[in-house]
């Protein structure tokens, strides 16, 4: 019986009590990166919901990278890349938020892509929506199309699925 790959996800996932601070539950998704076939799984449940609907994968610094460049190897679309404040080189557009443990604050070149490209925003996890949902008001103020966002892990008791209501959001897993 082969496993499917929220089994297989689920089943690497690490939880890590009081990290980065005291009353965070800390999900560790490090040992799903390191297993070849299961990311290649995720990877690939990640844009299944999406197929044909969008043209670049837009990548949150720094997990949602790692997702992103495995999604571009299953689908072979391109990666935006959001990241981490005071990064990128040349004109960008930037959105604060804030997260379940801090404060941060995302960028994307401004006129990375065409007018109107479609974007599938990838993320490990899914916990406040201050992320995504930066990343997505990114998108949209750059002139380019949110089609959804596709997340390994969502947190049920945190609010990220309402903050994100105006977006179609997958999550392969919930906690
Ligand atoms: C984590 C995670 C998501 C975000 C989710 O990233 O990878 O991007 O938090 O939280 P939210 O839904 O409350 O916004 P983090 O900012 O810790 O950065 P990292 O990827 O660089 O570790
Ligand atoms: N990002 C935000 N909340 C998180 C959590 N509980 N575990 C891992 N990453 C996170």
């Amino acid at each position: 019986n082969t496993p499917s790959a929220a089994e297989r996800v689920h089943d690497l996932i690490e939880l890590i009590p009081d990290f980065p601070s005291p009353g965070i539950l800390f999900r560790d998704l490090t040992p799903v990166f390191a297993d070849g076939p299961a990311l290649m799984a995720l990877a690939e449940a990640l844009v299944a919901p999406f197929e044909g609907r969008f043209d670049y994968i837009g990548g949150l610094e720094a997990r949602g990278f790692l997702l992103a460049g495995a999604a571009s190897a299953v689908c072979g679309k391109g990666v935006l890349t959001v990241r981490k404040a005071g990064k990128l080189p040349r004109n960008t557009i930037g959105e604060s938020y804030a997260l379940e443990y801090g404060e941060a604050r995302l960028e994307v070149h401004a006129g990375q892509l065409p007018a109107g490209s479609r974007v599938l925003i990838v993320d490990d996890l899914l916990a406040t929506g201050g992320t995504a949902g930066a990343a997505a008001r990114l998108v949209e103020r750059a002139g380019w199309h949110v089609t959804g966002m596709a997340f390994a892990l969502e947190l049920n008791d945190l609010p990220g699925r309402q903050v994100l209501s105006d977006y179609e959001v997958f999550s392969l897993l919930n906690a």
